[in-house]
């Protein structure tokens, strides 16, 4: 079983996949945990597995649900919490201006904002300290435009640049920032997101489990690592992207969806 250095860890979308296997893997290393999504039921049932869990039932699509949130990352009569993992989030698919405009609003209200004003209640907690552990979750869809999945890439462009600009700013504080960067992982996210259509294209060999990116994610983070991409095959298609002209990349992510 891993070791890590936290002292208590809260994790945003606890309640299924990758941030599932993130708090499983914390907690069957005793870290203290902080749970936080919507579906109370599966953060009990979670909660119940280990010790020292607090569940915080929010909506980091609304205004209030992410206050909750950074409440308690704030509040110094509990357990000071030295990791913070943004993983809560969801993509939309489709042509943009034929999907919902409040879906894509609370894509962006998940994926990006409630994901910067989580970050900065936890690097202004944790300045003070001179340490502490930011692990944020982008997506290789990150590193070139998504056709039929723009507002979801956007966000997750966004989360890319912004966690390793936070890398840079906090170099020498003690402070870890990481950006997670899977690709296709099974996990409920095609239901909730719609893509199951393009999913069911992926070849087998194409799938990360959950729980490996979530052992990577964390030994990263851990490491003070800027970006953490799983798996050989996503780290070269993610290098070749890098070197690619920016049509090639464009087209290459619209092929899935235009066979439909
Ligand atoms: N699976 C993939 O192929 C893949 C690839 C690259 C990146 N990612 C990223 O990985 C992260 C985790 O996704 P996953 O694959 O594990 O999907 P998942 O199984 O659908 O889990 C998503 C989690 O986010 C939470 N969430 C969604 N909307 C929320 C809201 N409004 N308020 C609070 N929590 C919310 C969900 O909890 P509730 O529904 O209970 O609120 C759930 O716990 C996401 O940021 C996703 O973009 C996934």
């Amino acid at each position: 079983m891993a070791k890590y250095p936290f002292t208590c860890a809260l994790v945003t979308g606890a309640s299924s996949g990758i941030g599932q296997e993130i708090a499983v893997q914390l907690g069957m290393s005793g870290v203290p945990l902080v749970l936080v999504a919507r579906r109370a039921d599966r953060l009990e049932a979670l909660a119940a597995r280990f010790k020292n869990v607090e569940v915080i039932v929010a909506d980091l699509s609304t205004s209030d649900g992410v206050a909750q949130v950074e409440a308690r990352i704030v509040d110094s009569s509990k357990i000071p919490i030295d990791l913070v993992v943004n993983n809560a989030g969801f993509g939309s698919s489709g042509l943009m201006h034929e999907i919902d405009l409040e879906r894509l609003s609370r894509e962006i209200g998940v994926n990006v904002l409630a994901l910067t004003r989580l970050s900065h209640a936890a690097i202004k907690a944790m300045v003070p300290n001179g340490r502490g552990y930011l692990l944020n979750v982008s997506s290789v869809a990150s590193f070139q435009p998504g056709p039929r999945a723009a507002v979801y890439s956007a966000t997750k462009a966004y989360v890319t640049s912004f966690t390793e600009a936070l890398h840079e700013e906090l170099r020498g504080t003690g402070i870890r920032v990481t950006a997670l960067c899977p690709g296709f992982t099974r996990t409920e996210f095609s239901e909730v997101s719609g893509t199951n259509s393009i999913s069911s294209q992926v070849p087998n060999f194409a799938w990360l489990e959950a729980t490996d990116v979530a052992r990577e994610g964390l030994r990263a983070v851990t490491r003070g690592k800027a970006l953490c991409i799983p798996g050989a095959l996503y780290k070269g298609v993610s290098a070749s992207s890098n070197s690619s002209p920016r049509i090639l990349g464009r087209r290459i992510t619209s092929l899935p969806s235009r066979r439909n």
